[in-house]
């Protein structure tokens, strides 16, 4: 029996403690920081460490005996986190620094990327505010202007005019608004389609495709607002059948997987392309080296092996694609944000109707919440995220908004139009 050690303490990561606590391999989950949600469910237990802090988590990964670290979220897998767990011999789920660069700095991925001949959109490196303002006349059609590095999903901005583009690059050169982050800035072409997350577990070598998602990161519905962390997703995405999965697995994730070994730095743990299907085929827009938030949301309920045994064989170097399988239904997350998301933070409000809503046949992920006095509150921007599962989308949703109907806190919001799109086509 494992003991499994989760870093992170989001959405994300409540799904991935709650698919672990339901597996027959695993004794306890133990989750640094976690949240409300981890803290309440069974088998689980938080533990007060920051995800920063790597001596903090190593020392509780050794204390408690800790067979297994998954972490979740990108930070502390950019700083090599995995790295120092495999020093002190402990093994950890996730990719070393060496390869979570390809989050870390959107700079080196590009590189890479055009190193390997892996479809993506064109885009200029910029070290300055001049340097940007003399290569903006080069795009007919106003460019994406971001960050390089991690700016926590808001150093993206999708301009459309060239003013907002160039108003985009004072905000880094000049206000400084990514700090260190936004020390290089991408001016990239701007692609048009849908866009699609595929996500895969690799050992280095192989790999196996989960289902892919549609994650949904405008605030509002239609499409409309500003970008956020990501305010629901479904599974199954029509645009991403198995011809799609065909293809990303041949252009993207086997050549990267392929180069990424060549150079000593084979990549284990979760894959995650960002792709826009664009009418010339799928282009890269970003890799993550993680599981996706809210993608996770739907996912790991339909992972129907066991998560210890992929994520040991993902670290082992042994994983077997063909064992790893998937239950046929669809999902659909809906998440619940605070006031004010994501522009501004909201002081903490009590939630009601959470039990309702699993009553109503929801699995309900706890991301920003915390315990006031056994109560549970909000503490964040993206607040729950309230999954369902069905035979088809339209029963899933169904079900997922029949659980959002049940839930309530002050300020509340959420997109009603969560998986429309995959109903539609
Ligand atoms: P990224 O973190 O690079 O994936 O960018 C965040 C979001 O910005 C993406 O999920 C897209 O919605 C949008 N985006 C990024 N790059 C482009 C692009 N080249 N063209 C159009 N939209 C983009
Ligand atoms: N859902 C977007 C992300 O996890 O980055």
């Amino acid at each position: 029996m494992a003991r499994v050690l989760v870093v992170g303490g989001g959405g994300r990561e409540h799904a991935l403690a709650w698919r672990l606590a339901a597996s027959e391999a695993v004794e306890r989950v133990l989750v640094a920081p976690g949240n409300a949600g981890t803290a309440l469910e069974a088998g689980c237990e938080n533990h007060p460490v920051s995800v920063d802090d790597h001596e903090a988590l190593v020392g509780l990964a050794h204390r408690e005996h800790v067979d297994l670290v998954v972490v979740g979220p990108e930070a502390p897998l950019v700083d090599g986190l995995v790295d120092r767990c495999a020093a002190a011999g402990i093994a950890a789920f996730g990719p070393v620094a060496a390869a979570a660069r390809l989050e870390g700095s959107k700079q080196a991925c590009k590189e890479f990327l055009r190193a390997n001949r892996i479809p993506t959109a064109a885009s200029v490196a910029v070290t300055s505010l001049a340097e940007g303002r003399a290569h903006l006349a080069d795009f007919d059609t106003p460019p994406v202007v971001k960050a390089s590095g991690l700016a926590a999903g808001k150093g993206v901005v999708v301009a459309e005019t060239h003013a907002e583009a160039e108003a985009a690059l004072e905000a880094a050169f000049v206000e400084r608004r990514f700090g260190a982050a936004g020390d290089v800035v991408l001016l990239e072409e701007r692609l048009e389609g849908t866009e699609v997350s595929v996500l895969a577990f690799c050992d280095g070598e192989r790999f196996a495709v989960m289902p892919p998602a549609q994650d949904h990161k405008r605030l509002a519905d239609g499409d409309r607002g500003p970008n956020t962390g990501g305010m629901g997703a479904f599974v199954p995405s029509p645009v991403a059948g198995p011809a799609l999965v065909e293809e990303v697995s041949r252009r993207v994730i086997a050549p990267t997987l392929a180069a990424l070994a060549a150079e000593g730095t084979p990549y284990r743990g979760v894959l995650y392309a960002g792709l826009m299907l664009t009418a010339e085929g799928p282009r890269v827009l970003e890799f993550n080296c993680r599981f996706g938030d809210p993608e996770t949301q739907v996912v790991l309920p339909l992972l129907v092996s066991d998560p210890v045994e992929v994520f040991r064989a993902c670290v082992e170097g042994r994983l077997d694609p063909s064992s790893v399988r998937w239950s046929p239904q669809a999902a659909v997350t809906v998440v619940m944000a605070s006031a004010g998301y994501p522009a501004s933070s909201s002081p903490p409000v009590p939630i009601s109707g959470l039990e309702e809503a699993r009553a109503r046949g929801c699995t309900v992920f706890h991301a920003g919440t915390r315990l006031v006095d056994g109560v549970v509150h909000t503490a964040g921007g993206r607040v729950l995220a309230v999954t369902a599962l069905g035979p088809d989308l339209t029963t899933a949703a169904t079900t997922a908004y029949a659980g959002v109907a049940a839930i309530s806190f002050p300020g509340e919001q959420h997109r009603t139009d969560i998986a429309r799109a995959g109903e539609r086509v």
